[in-house]
């Protein structure tokens, strides 16, 4: 199947800048899967999802969506419709006084009919769990419950990816808990795409794929528990891994696993085996 989106060799330098801020992406992105991206301050992050919906195009190479390319003006609004953006800060996102309005703002300025955003407003106010609360005032809300509103106005474009950065950075745990079970929710539900950036570890491990990002550049790609097993490679990029990943590592037992469950029950087949090994002394001499 075509991925999604596609990045060929991309690298993207900002004007007035001496150094290359993506240097060489190749990078596949399947319909439907739920991507999580890391990696320190400045490693690029941002600058990559931007590429997704053609905010910043390539200084070389190409990205395609859905096989349009985005550097070709003619395909900017297709691509801005299938690939919705979110961003850090709820408050910077919020457009209207009343929860519903502020979902309808999006498809209003797309020329959708008044029927048809009725409904797609509901919709989406349904799926991010805020359709109670549809006529309430946004800047009342919790930050969580803003981000789901913020989620909610991009739905109402019915895009196929939804591209979140550092969507929970500014929330507490419980508004972080909220955002990332709905993201997850619309993937695993809806089929949606999601491409998840974030600083917090714990918010990759639900995802299909995690990738890490540093100075440009794709430093590991895989299932969260491959990448989180490069326990190595994550401390040189300055990240942390699940607890259960560390304990294992510590112990030099395989880190390939990371619900707890599974985890114990490697540390106690090897408690087990040393045991019997001290209970007969003379075994395998
Ligand atoms: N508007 C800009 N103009 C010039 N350089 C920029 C601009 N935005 C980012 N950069 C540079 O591009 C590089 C990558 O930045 P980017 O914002 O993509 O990183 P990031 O991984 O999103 O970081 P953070 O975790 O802080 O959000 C950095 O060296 C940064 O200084
Ligand atoms: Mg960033």
């Amino acid at each position: 199947m075509e991925p999604i989106i596609r990045f060929e060799n991309v690298h993207f330098t900002y004007p007035e800048e001496e150094q290359e801020s993506l240097r060489g992406i190749d990078l596949s992105i399947t319909e439907g899967s739920f991507v999580a991206v890391l990696g320190h301050n400045g490693s690029g992050k941002s600058t990559l999802a931007k590429h997704m919906n053609a905010i910043l195009v390539p200084t070389e190479g190409r990205v395609l969506v859905r096989g349009m390319d985005s550097s070709d003006e003619e395909h900017l609004l297709d691509i801005r419709r299938t690939v919705g953006m979110v961003f850090q800060n709820p408050d910077n996102q919020i457009v209207a006084n009343v929860v519903e309005d502020d979902v309808a703002f999006a498809p209003e300025n797309l020329g959708i009919p008044s029927r048809q955003i009725r409904e797609r407003v509901d919709a989406a106010l349904r799926q991010v769990g805020m359709f109670e609360l549809r006529m309430h005032a946004p800047h009342l809300l919790s930050g969580g419950q803003k981000q789901r509103v913020a989620i909610a106005g991009i739905l109402a474009m019915e895009p196929k990816v939804l591209v979140l950065d550092e969507p929970t950075a500014m929330l507490d745990p419980h508004g972080r808990e909220e955002v990332i079970q709905t993201v997850t929710r619309l993937c695993r539900e809806k089929g949606m795409t999601v491409v998840l950036i974030t600083h917090h570890m714990e918010e990759c491990i639900g995802a299909d794929r995690l990738i890490v990002m540093s100075n440009g550049s794709i430093v590991a790609d895989g299932s969260p528990a491959q990448v989180f097993s490069q326990v190595e490679l994550m401390e040189r990029e300055g990240l942390d891994v699940p607890e259960t990943t560390r304990v294992l590592h510590e112990l030099g037992l395989p880190t390939d696993v990371m619900d707890p469950e599974t985890c114990a029950e490697r540390i106690a087949a090897k408690l087990r085996g040393s045991s019997a090994a001290s209970e007969y002394p003379m075994n395998g001499r």
